[in-house]
């Protein structure tokens, strides 16, 4: 089994009075693919921000391939190699497809601008985004405006827009939200393809899509992690069936668009 890439040891993070990620270890090996599932609420896009810098933890550690990330910058961390998509959408609506991925490309950059010239970085720009856009099934689409792609393509972009900046952990929160049946199965088969090597963490309300996609599942409620398993042994546990099961309002939603911004 391979070093883990990822470890988050005993991270809490408190707004006010509530523990939104309440004492979460986890550890994440470089290549696995981890579903992060739970009820509204439960935290799952807050302990992406703790990953990410989004937010600062209150207590525990972030490390990332070694390093402690824990007081690190967000853009220190998208340097090392993580990256995400957003639960909203978060698109320039009134630019192309190519100019979105150049935006996103082009923050990460600025410490090699000054090391390579213009020219070598954008050569290796255009070849990032060329492939980002290839893996996601856009390559067709790169001049069309943002607003005129169909909700499926815009997610695809998100995807695209993280893969741009060729991360080594990848943390996709909802990716497949408000999108139909066949836009969801198509974005699975794009996750489904991303390389073998790149960890991704997947948040994910449908749990018959998230876990046909993962090699291993956290389940989280009120802030802390109930269960940890393979996704089969989570189908048919008990806790997590009555966090499914029991509550029917916190059941998989599709991933409707009301799942809250937070
Ligand atoms: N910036 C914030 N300030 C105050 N409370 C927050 C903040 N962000 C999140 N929360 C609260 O923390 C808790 C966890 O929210 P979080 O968004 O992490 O849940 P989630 O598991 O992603 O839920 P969902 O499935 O609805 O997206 C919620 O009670 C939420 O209201
Ligand atoms: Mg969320």
């Amino acid at each position: 089994m391979s070093a883990p890439i990822l470890e988050v040891r005993n991270v809490t993070v408190q707004f006010g009075a509530l523990k939104a990620v309440d004492s979460v270890t986890l550890s994440l090996r470089a290549g696995e693919r981890r579903a992060l599932i739970g009820p509204n609420g439960a935290g799952k896009t807050t302990l992406f921000n703790a990953i990410t810098g989004g937010v600062s933890v209150s207590a525990g550690r972030v490390v990332f391939a070694g390093t402690d990330m824990t007081r690190k910058s967000a853009a220190a961390r998208a340097h090392l190699g993580i990256a995400r998509t957003f639960q909203i959408t978060n698109l320039f609506d009134q630019l192309d497809v190519r100019e979105n991925m150049r935006l996103a490309v082009r923050g990460l950059s600025a410490a090699k601008f000054s090391l390579l010239g213009r020219d070598a970085l954008g050569a290796e720009h255009e070849a990032r985004v060329v492939h980002a856009l290839a893996v996601s099934h856009l390559e067709d689409r790169e001049h069309t405006l943002v607003k005129d792609l169909s909700y499926g393509e815009q997610r695809q972009l998100e995807v695209a827009m993280a893969l741009a900046a060729s991360p080594r952990l990848l943390l996709l929160d909802e990716p497949a939200a408000g999108l139909s049946p066949a836009e969801r199965t198509f974005l699975a088969d794009i996750i489904r393809g991303l390389p073998r090597d790149l960890t991704i963490v997947l948040i994910e309300h449908d749990m018959d899509l998230a876990l046909g996609l993962v090699d291993y599942v956290t389940v989280m409620q009120n802030g802390r992690v109930i269960a940890e398993d393979a996704p089969d042994a989570i189908r048919t546990n008990p806790l997590v069936q009555e966090v499914y099961l029991g509550k029917p309002h916190t059941v998989s939603m599709a991933g409707g668009p009301d799942a809250a911004a937070h």
